[in-house]
């Protein structure tokens, strides 16, 4: 082929320009200026130095520079697919959310995939909790269940987010380790830190090592409330549970998985809905009043905790299929914002102290990830459904009030106005005390919950645990860490901790950690829970 054919055409340096011709559109600049040569900077002579006058140049060089934004604080490696949401039927006695209101109703939804501690470029077979973020595009505004793939969390009190991320991410100093191995900051932390046992029973768990998205559970950890049209209200649990059932793979498995293609959870999720294979899962919620959560001896406020299955078995409520891969990664998957405050009317807030925190914490985030107050004008934050307000400018404002008033009331008959009967109403539940820094007693027992997940697992699941606890304790180079954390454990299972003590060595049992408060929760080994069942 002659250089004319391929619509190339050599330069003063002997390089190759592709030339517009035919159907290649002609090269511009974000401005639209057609551009003459992108392969030589604009110079002085022929051996320069290059001028500053080359507009072209600088513009190209200046967004290139500025193409990267802050990874998310935490959940930086996610991937993330479209679908809907599928209500089976009406929850109209429970919830006035339209969402709920007809069978068969059908809501577009976004969701993303996440490890909670790596960078952006970090492994996807990390030992690690998921995130399982979901933001339903509702018709009364979006709806964000920005949930785990375990139903507990590692604190009760959003206060202490910032250590824990710290604990777990690299140390300050040397800059590494991430979440793969274990250090000593994190189990220093996890040691001093009694209520994270049951989170560690499952982080040490084959719930960790998922095989794919498609086959991990769901669970929007915290009670919420529903809020139906008479302004009454019932404590909700929300989980997803996979149609493809739960799996995962086994430590030997997830490592050489992670030096083979680090990229293993994003390629299945790609491979599977590019294939037509569209991953599925059940929305179900447990529901409860006050009288229920007053009959157990934990609190429903508690994000350490979780209502066992067995006790209160969740109902199916619709189903979430992923049908669609993003067409832009970065427009999409890194720019959606999940944020726990975005609930549609019908749908409400406890006072669960890690909730609360969180609700401040997501807009606060979003705002310095993503640059500006107006990222709610990107494609994937906007709401699908009709919406009015008279918030304008700011940075890359792409919409402002319509007309002359951009405020209310106003006396020209111009724009929105609210609505008490279809705006969201906070459940008027009633609240008084004293102000004070306090963690309620209610919230004191940190291993029963942990222990009854331990027993419920097979003996294989099990040793599983025992090993992987080994294996990062092992790492820790502070013998009193270890010592500590097995001290833990025998108020878990005395099996267990004699297990990982010998494994790792010990050569004397520490005496238990001071913090046992036996509760009638405390279920005997065979009644273990349905919710933890393969
Ligand atoms: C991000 C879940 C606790 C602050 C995320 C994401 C998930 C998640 C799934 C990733 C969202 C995405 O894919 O874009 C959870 C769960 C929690 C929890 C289930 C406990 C039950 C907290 C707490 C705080 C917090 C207590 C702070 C007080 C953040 C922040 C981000 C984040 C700042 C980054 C958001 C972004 O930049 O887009 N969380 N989180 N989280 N979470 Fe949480």
């Amino acid at each position: 082929a002659t250089i004319h054919d391929q619509k190339l055409q050599r330069g003063q340096g002997g390089e190759l320009h592709q030339l517009a011709e035919g159907n290649t559109p002609v090269l511009t600049t974000a401005q639209g200026g057609p551009v003459a040569d992108d392969q030589n900077s604009l110079k002085i002579g022929t051996r320069g130095p290059t001028a500053l006058e080359d507009f072209h140049f600088r513009e190209k060089i200046f967004h290139f520079d500025h193409e990267r934004i802050p990874e998310r604080v935490v959940h930086a490696r996610g991937y993330g697919a479209h679908g809907y949401f599928e209500t089976y039927k009406s929850l109209a006695k429970y919830t006035r959310a339209d969402i709920f209101q007809r069978a068969g109703e059908k809501t577009p939804a976004f969701v993303r995939f996440s490890t909670v501690a790596g960078s952006k470029g970090s492994v996807d077979l990390a030992r690690d909790v998921r995130g399982f973020a979901v933001k339903l595009y509702t018709q009364e505004g979006n709806w964000d269940i920005v949930g785990n793939n375990i139903p507990v969390f590692f604190i009760q009190d959003a206060i202490k987010f910032p250590d824990i991320i710290h604990a777990v991410k690299p140390e300050p100093d040397s800059g590494f380790p991430q979440a793969q191995s274990a250090h000593d900051n994190f189990w220093d932390f996890i040691s001093l830190t009694p209520e994270s046992m049951h989170m560690i029973m499952w982080v040490m768990s084959d719930r960790a090592i998922p095989r794919s998205f498609r086959f991990m559970e769901g669970f929007g950890v915290h009670t919420f409330r529903l809020v139906n049209a008479k302004d009454e209200s019932t404590f909700v649990k929300f989980h997803w549970k996979p149609k493809l059932g739960l799996q995962s793979v086994v430590w030997n498995e997830a490592v050489k998985i992670n030096g083979a293609d680090p990229d293993f959870h994003r390629r299945d999720l790609w491979d599977a809905i590019k294939a037509g294979n569209f991953p599925e899962w059940e929305l179900q919620v447990q529901l409860f009043d006050q009288d229920f959560a007053d009959s157990f001896d934990f609190d429903i406020l508690d994000a350490t905790k979780l209502i066992p299955e067995e006790l209160l078995p969740p109902i199916p409520v619709g189903r979430l299929v992923l049908d669609r891969m993003p067409d832009n990664f970065f427009a999409e998957t890194e720019q959606v914002a999940f944020m726990t405050q975005n609930v549609p009317p019908g749908i409400d807030f406890s006072n669960d102290p890690l909730l609360q925190g969180r609700n401040f914490s997501y807009l606060d985030t979003q705002i310095k990830r993503l640059g500006s107050t107006n990222f709610t004008h990107l494609p994937i934050n906007a709401p699908k459904c009709p919406f009015n307000h008279f918030q304008q400018d700011g940075h890359m404002a792409v919409r402002n009030p319509v007309g002359r008033a951009n405020y209310q009331p106003n006396s020209w008959g111009e724009g929105p106005r609210e609505s008490p009967q279809l705006g969201f109403r906070s459940f008027a539940d009633v609240e008084e005390g004293p102000k004070q820094r306090i963690r309620a007693e209610s919230f004191a027992d940190h291993y029963s919950q942990a222990r009854q997940f331990y027993v419920s697992q097979t003996p294989t699941e099990q040793s599983h645990i025992a090993a992987a606890l080994t294996f990062e304790l092992s790492k820790v180079k502070t013998p009193v860490i270890r010592e500590r954390l097995v001290s833990h454990l025998l108020n878990i299972d005395m099996g267990l901790a004699n297990a990982v003590a010998a494994d790792l060595g010990l050569k004397a049992m520490p005496k238990a950690a001071d913090a046992a408060v036996p509760t009638r929760q405390d279920l005997e080994p065979a009644a273990s829970l349905s919710i933890l069942a393969k």
